[in-house]
């Protein structure tokens, strides 16, 4: 049984941030196999994760229905196998971790069957694996879209401002009317301050949502980035990492892993 756990929000609270760590600490604890999902068309996921990246899902669609368009559509060749073929040589294969990168979603026009049979494939690939994490684009269009399977664990990580946990509200009540299935669904706060202001208490209370987390400001997050170094290689004692290991031991239920740092088991 795959478990998918993804990572939503409003753009630059730290998706990519949370989700590379959330991915080097299952690595690191040996989980088991792992699929990364990079399911942001600005495909910023590998760089995280320090994995080479050479095309998108978006990619092989566009390039497979110019080919059907021009006439020049391998002959006797289903456009099922062509696409599995395509999507698995664009599956990145490293070592502790696999990653398949969306890219572009797909435009206005006409594409249901080309994207049908995507989903398919990706679905198909996923359900290899026994963890699939994706980091989602801003806002909730990947999930809508169902362009994967229902999710066991969401997180909404969220900025610490006021305006950030009112879009984590209204998130979580959008969740509800998708047709993915959504397990269950977690806060997490990024760059906030401890002790958390009454003001901001207040806020992570009206959204309802169970706060699993709080991920420190780390400078070392920032010189990583700067100088384009993954940010899975952090040292594992480095604040923010010790806090991601807290929130995965938080969810050690639904994640199936033995609880660790401090967390008592089952
Ligand atoms: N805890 C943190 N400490 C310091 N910098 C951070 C932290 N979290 C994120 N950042 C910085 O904020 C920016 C946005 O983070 P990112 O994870 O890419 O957000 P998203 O994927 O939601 O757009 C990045 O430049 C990253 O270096
Ligand atoms: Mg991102």
């Amino acid at each position: 049984m795959t478990i998918t756990i993804a990572v939503a929000g409003k753009g630059g609270t730290g998706k990519t941030t949370l989700t590379a760590l959330l991915i080097q600490q299952a690595i690191d604890e040996k989980w088991g196999s792992i699929l990364a999902i990079d399911a942001d068309p600005s495909s910023n996921l590998n760089q995280a994760l320090g994995l080479p990246l050479d095309g998108t899902v978006g990619d092989i669609r566009e390039d497979a229905l110019d080919q059907v368009k021009a006439g020049s559509f391998p002959p006797g060749m289903s456009k099922q196998d062509y696409l599995d073929y395509q999507v698995n040589q664009c599956l990145v294969e490293a070592d502790g971790v696999d990653l398949l990168a969306m890219g572009r979603p797909e435009g206005p026009g006409c594409y249901c069957a080309a994207n049908n049979m995507l989903r398919i494939i990706v679905d198909r690939i996923a359900g290899g694996y026994d963890y699939v994490f994706i980091d989602n684009e801003a806002g909730m269009e990947h999930l809508s879209r169902r362009t994967t399977r229902d999710v066991d664990l969401l997180f909404i990580v969220s900025d610490p401002s006021v305006r950030g946990l009112t879009a984590a509200k209204r998130m979580k009540e959008l969740v509800h009317e998708l047709e993915t299935t959504v397990h269950r669904m977690v806060l997490v706060l990024n760059m906030a301050p401890d002790p958390l202001p009454a003001e901001l208490q207040k806020a992570v209370a009206e959204t309802g949502l169970e706060l699993v987390g709080v991920l420190p400001r780390d400078p070392l997050v920032a010189e990583y980035d700067a100088i384009g170094r993954p940010l899975a290689q952090l040292p594992p004692d480095s604040p923010i990492r010790k806090a991601v290991a807290e929130i995965a031991a938080s969810q050690a239920d639904i994640l199936r892993v033995k609880a660790a740092v401090g967390h008592s088991e089952g």
